[in-house]
């Protein structure tokens, strides 16, 4: 491929912070590597957009971003407006309309953290969850707003076509990745109509993947399991909302939500796929300086990998674990007191570093 074209979206909060921090890492790369090229395109849409123009992007906001290979996405939400609305009118019609139906999430204790969980074993699977339909869908509504007899009605859909997709890619992923297992979230003892249909359709998956053990497991039992056995699992598919929840869980035993990376990925490349950290604008870090940048930086490695770089994504990790082991330069989420910036400059360090040892 050419030159790579990356739409990068900040957003607000510490969105800009941690974003400038992955950039730097992306410049690094293509100094150190000249067969990689790359250029990006800034989009300020963010909450100072929703309030000088009444929307979070442009009409034709979506038309513009078709034209990249790739978005880079912060993190948005700012308290002067409601917290659905960046949500709703920027994340879920660039989920939706692209067709990014995987969210794929990492679930990996890197080199030189401490275990939260106190346990020797490592933590390293990865959620797979359906991104574009489920429990987040908009139908539905409210009815006699503020009367005694208020009621709120949301549904959730699911298509034997979008459970069929979402867990296909899963045990594929399985299969190439050469991981054992693939766990089912779900809830169809309590959730009998759409939970129903999508174990039906997740098993009528896993009898084509004989050499990949499946296992089907109540969500509310996963959570548990996550803390006492997180050792035993390989990849955990699960629906849009269980997967939601699951990943700030597994976030919570691998480093915190400053750790944390995701991609939203459209399989087929009909449409740029999107690579954004799990966290949000953390109104109460913001404009300090003292976000954790790797959750991006990170987010920016699976790019990377999706680009056909896993060489890159390799490097990039391997310089943050540099970091993490070296623990002289981490952020106060992980216990150090450096700054955003330092962060990102470390890393920087340690990429030069381990590729000129390559070169020699
Ligand atoms: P949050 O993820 O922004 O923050 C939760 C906690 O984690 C805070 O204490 C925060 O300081 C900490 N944290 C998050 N990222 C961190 C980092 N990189 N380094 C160090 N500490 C970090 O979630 P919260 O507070 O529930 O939501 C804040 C805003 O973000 C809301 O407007 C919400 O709607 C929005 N949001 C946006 C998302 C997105 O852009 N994809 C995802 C989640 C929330
Ligand atoms: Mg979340």
């Amino acid at each position: 491929m050419g030159i790579y074209k990356i739409a990068v979206l900040p957003g607000d909060g510490i969105g800009p912070d941690v974003m400038n921090e992955a950039l730097k890492i992306l410049k690094t790369l293509s100094t150190i590597d000249s067969t990689f090229t790359y250029e990006t395109t800034e989009f300020n849409w963010n909450t100072d957009h929703y309030v000088r123009h009444g929307m979070m992007m442009p009409e034709d906001g979506l038309e513009q971003l078709k034209a990249f290979d790739s978005i880079l996405f912060g993190a948005v939400g700012d308290a002067r407006v409601s917290e659905h609305i960046p949500i709703w009118e920027l994340i879920m019609p660039i989920r939706k309309n692209f067709q990014q139906y995987i969210n794929f999430r990492p679930i990996k204790l890197l080199k030189g953290l401490d275990n939260p969980l106190e346990k020797g074993e490592k933590i390293d699977f990865v959620i797979i969850r359906e991104n574009a339909e489920g429990e987040y869908s908009a139908a539905g509504g409210r009815m006699y707003p503020g009367e005694s007899r208020e009621l709120a009605v949301q549904n959730t859909i699911m298509t034997r076509e979008g459970i069929s997709k979402v867990a296909r890619f899963a045990f594929e992923f399985a299969r190439e990745h050469q991981l054992k297992k693939v766990t089912n979230a779900t809830k169809s003892n309590a959730i009998i109509h759409t939970m129903t249909l999508w174990d039906e359709v997740v098993e009528e998956v896993s009898d084509k993947f004989e050499d990949i053990t499946y296992e089907k497991y109540y969500v509310d039992a996963i959570a548990a399991a996550f803390v006492e056995r997180p050792e035993d699992f390989n990849l955990v598919l699960a629906s849009n909302l269980f997967g939601d929840i699951l990943s700030d869980l597994g976030s919570g035993i691998a480093g915190g939500l400053g750790m944390a990376p995701s991609a939203n990925i459209n399989p087929a490349g009909e449409f740029p796929s999107m690579f954004e950290p799990v966290h949000g604008s953390a109104p109460d870090i913001a404009g300090k300086g003292i976000a954790n940048p790797i959750a991006q930086i990170w987010s920016l490695a699976l790019m990377l990998q999706q680009f056909g770089r896993s060489d890159l994504h390799d490097l990039v990790l391997g310089g943050v674990e540099d970091v993490l082991l070296e623990k002289k330069t981490l952020s106060p989420d992980i216990g150090g007191d450096a700054t955003t910036s330092q962060v990102g400059d470390a890393i920087v360090e340690k990429i030069h570093e381990r590729s000129s040892k390559h070169e020699t």
